[in-house]
């Protein structure tokens, strides 16, 4: 197989040989060889990895495999310790008090504590946010999958009020004075929206449904918080 070298050495030799036949076409022959040198040289530069790569590639990917096992296993952390609470309506309650309990801690700054406020508004959107998947990823499919699709779509609207509550915070910032009013309207709508899941919803399609049923979406809602951990 010709390397490239040899390639471009055996297309100035043809380049050569074409000059004793035409003065003028040799002329421009010449510098279209050139010129498809320069361009060989470019796409090289531009395009190729070069030949010292192997180690910068194989540290490149020593790299992502790193952080992909460190992910991993903070999802893992993450999870296990949602995954002891049991079934799915209790990993979803249990939730719902955990970001309950963020709403108290952001209650409880004042005006001065804006990086405190910052950091748990941060809090409460992640815990929001992987409970809102869970929810509309599994159990609110699954209602609608059991004709209890008017709940379903109720909760899932409320969540687009609460992705409001989160929008309206981080354009206010921390210091404004309507912060703490904006966060205990929040924590109202959350706890109406909790009350309502953990009341009525969860507990009349938990009894409807089998125990091979219930333990599928125990399964389903832990996977997808393995994912949004
Ligand atoms: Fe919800
Ligand atoms: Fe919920």
């Amino acid at each position: 197989m010709a390397t490239r070298s040899q390639s471009r050495s055996s297309n100035r030799s043809s380049s050569t040989r074409d000059r004793s036949t035409s003065e003028g076409r040799n002329e421009s022959r010449t510098s279209e060889s050139r010129s498809n040198q320069n361009r060989g040289r470019q796409s090289r530069s531009a395009f190729s990895w070069g030949e010292n790569s192997g180690p910068l590639i194989g540290a490149a990917l020593a790299g992502v495999a790193i952080g992909f096992a460190a992910n991993f296993g903070r999802k893992a952390l993450m999870q296990g310790i949602e995954a002891t609470t049991g079934a799915w309506d209790q990993i979803l309650a249990t939730e719902h008090e955990m970001t309950l309990a963020i709403f108290d801690k952001m209650l409880a700054t004042d005006q001065s504590q804006t990086f405190k406020r910052k950091m748990l508004l941060m809090k409460l959107t992640h815990a929001l946010d992987k409970h809102a998947h869970q929810e509309e990823m599994v159990v609110y499919p699954a209602l609608r999958e059991a004709n209890e699709a008017v709940d379903a779509d109720h909760l899932e609207n409320e969540h687009g009020y609460i992705k409001t509550f989160i929008y309206e915070l981080n354009e206010m910032g921390p210091d404004a004075p309507n912060w703490l009013e904006k966060v205990r309207e929040f924590r109202a709508l959350v706890h109406r929206h909790a009350h309502m899941d953990e009341e009525e919803v969860f507990p009349r399609f938990k009894q409807a449904m089998s125990e091979e049923q219930n333990a599928r979406i125990t399964t389903l809602v832990n996977r997808d918080g393995f994912w949004m951990a």
